[in-house]
């Protein structure tokens, strides 16, 4: 019999590869991503910052010694700068202090000790219009994926010049994705951006929330009663309790119309409380999750498909 879904459409829920496929390989490559679409990813998620010359790359961070092996050039062993950032100050090479052409001489690394290192270095770091390549071609052989796209500090690269609105929208369009047929959805931490986003595009709009301390340390609050996007971007521990029982914040963002996507689950560190990463897809499926964000696809379509 067909399953049923407590979703806001009663369709089953998105699998949000994180990164792509995150957890198997160093996180916004091309094989990351590939992987994920091969494992049966619904969406794939690019997280966006800006170069010095406005080229939109993925990278979760806004800084490169993370994922990345600049630490290892020592040609730009003098570009490692201190900032104060809204988590404290930080002495690192900042992706804005770098062209488009200094960021491609890197490569890509694994950042979890828990994780693979086996491909670190070999890697390119991937531009926005490369992730959106993966997604047309992967159209183009009949396997339609989505982009779930997150801006990153949007309001740091606005402050000195960088605006990111205007080279999301028309990377999008000059690429043809709607053309394709290719879902797109729009996500964020600041609400300024998605509703600059939303005054310019008619794209659908997930507000991420964060609990605290970040919430308080970003100075960001988040009311689902008013939010005015198409959906929330929930911290797990949102909707799941350590006791294993569930809050009803999807059925009250539901009440709104809201979408529920729900991040992260990953199969090498479960939530406490849970044993694995099964249990707590499960968990987020009863709860009538509309989407997870994932680092391990093939785990996470095996239990939404109860394979
Ligand atoms: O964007 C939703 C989820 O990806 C937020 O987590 O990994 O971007 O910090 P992250
Ligand atoms: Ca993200």
């Amino acid at each position: 019999k067909a399953a049923s879904y407590r979703t806001l459409s009663g369709e089953k829920p998105i699998i949000i590869a994180h990164r792509g496929a995150s957890g198997l390989y160093p996180e916004h490559t091309i094989l990351a991503y590939e992987t994920a679409i091969a494992q049966g990813a619904d969406f794939i998620e690019p997280d966006l910052v800006m170069t010095k010359d406005g080229v939109l790359i993925t990278r979760h961070d806004p800084y490169l010694s993370d994922t990345t092996n600049v630490a290892d050039h020592p040609e730009f062993a003098d570009r490692k700068k201190k900032r104060v950032t809204p988590m404290g100050e930080m002495e690192d090479w900042w992706v804005d202090e770098f062209t488009l052409a200094e960021i491609k001489t890197l490569k890509a690394r694994q950042q979890f000790a828990t994780r693979s290192m086996e491909l670190n270095d070999q890697l390119d770091i991937v531009t926005f219009d490369e992730v959106m390549d993966v997604a047309l071609k992967a159209a183009s052989e009949g396997r339609k994926v989505g982009l779930h796209i997150e801006a990153k500090w949007p309001g740091y690269y606005s402050s000195v010049g960088l605006d990111m609105v205007d080279p999301i929208i028309e990377g999008m369009k000059a690429k043809g994705l709607a053309e394709a047929g290719i879902p797109v959805f729009i996500q964020s931490f600041e609400p300024q951006f998605l509703a600059a986003f939303a005054a310019k595009s008619d794209l659908p709009t997930v507000q991420n929330m964060v609990g605290p301390p970040y919430n308080k340390l970003l100075g960001l609050e988040y009311d689902i009663e008013t939010m005015p996007t198409t959906g929330v971007g929930a911290e797990k521990s949102f909707i799941l309790n350590e006791d294993g029982t569930t809050t009803d914040f999807v059925d009250r963002a539901h009440a709104r119309g809201l979408l529920v996507h729900v991040y992260t689950v990953r199969d090498d560190q479960p939530l406490k409380g849970y044993d694995t990463a099964q249990a707590e897809l499960s968990a987020l499926i009863a709860a009538g999750a509309d989407g997870i964000w994932v680092d391990y696809p093939d785990t996470a379509v095996a239990v939404r498909d109860g394979n």
